[in-house]
C-alpha cells in the first residue's frame, strides 16, 4: 500500500547583503516561492537575511520550529569574500548530504561554465532537509528542478513519515 504523500512545507530564505539593505530587489526568493507553489508544497515562513553566519543560522532555526521540513536557501554559494552559507548551514547540520551538490553542479555545467564555482549542498538539520542553492534566481530555479525529484522521500524519511521508495 502506497501512503498518501505529505504536504511538503517549505522554508524560504534568501541571502544577500544588498537585498537585505534595499538596494537590490529580492528576486530570489519570489522565484523560489513560484517553484514550490509549482511542486505542491507549501511555504510556511520567507526570510531575507544579510551574508552573516549567524543570521543565516537564526532563519534556518526559526524556519523549521515554524513546521518547514524543506529549508531552500538562495545565494551566498559561490566564492566572493562574503559568500559563507555552506559554512553557516554546515555548522548547524546534523549530516551533510553530497549527492545533492554533485547533481545540480554537474547539471549546472551544462548550462554555465561558472556552475564549478558554486557550493551547493545540502544538511539534514534536525528533521528538516536543509538545501542551498545559487543566488542567481535562474541558477536557484535549475538547481532545484535538478533535485526534486528526491525531495519527497528525503523529507518523508527525515521527519520519520513510514515511507518506502
Ligand atoms: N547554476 C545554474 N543551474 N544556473 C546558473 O545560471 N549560475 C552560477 C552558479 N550556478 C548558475 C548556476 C554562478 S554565475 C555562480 S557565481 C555560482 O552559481 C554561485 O552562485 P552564488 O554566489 O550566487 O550563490
Amino acid at each position: 500500500i502506497k501512503n498518501q504523500a505529505m504536504k511538503i512545507q517549505v522554508g524560504i530564505i534568501t541571502v544577500s547583503d544588498r537585498a537585505s539593505t534595499g538596494e537590490y530587489e529580492d528576486l530570489g526568493g519570489p522565484v523560489l516561492k513560484e517553484a514550490a507553489d509549482g511542486y505542491g508544497w507549501a511555504v510556511v515562513a520567507e526570510a531575507l537575511v544579510a551574508d552573516d553566519k549567524e543570521q543565516i543560522q537564526r532563519a534556518i532555526r526559526e524556519q523549521i520550529a515554524k513546521g518547514a521540513h524543506l529549508v531552500l536557501t538562495t545565494g551566498g554559494t559561490g566564492v566572493a569574500p562574503r559568500d559563507l552559507t555552506p559554512e553557516a548551514v554546515r555548522e548547524i547540520a546534523d549530516r551533510e548530504l553530497p549527492g545533492f551538490g554533485e547533481v545540480m553542479r554537474i547539471e549546472s555545467m551544462k548550462i554555465t561554465k561558472n556552475a564549478i564555482l558554486s557550493r551547493n549542498l545540502a544538511a539534514a538539520v534536525g528533521n528538516a532537509l536543509v538545501i542551498c542553492l545559487p543566488g542567481k534566481p535562474k541558477g536557484a530555479v535549475e538547481c532545484l528542478g535538478f533535485v526534486e525529484g528526491a525531495i519527497p522521500h528525503c523529507v518523508e524519511v527525515l521527519a520519520g513519515v513510514p515511507t518506502s521508495c
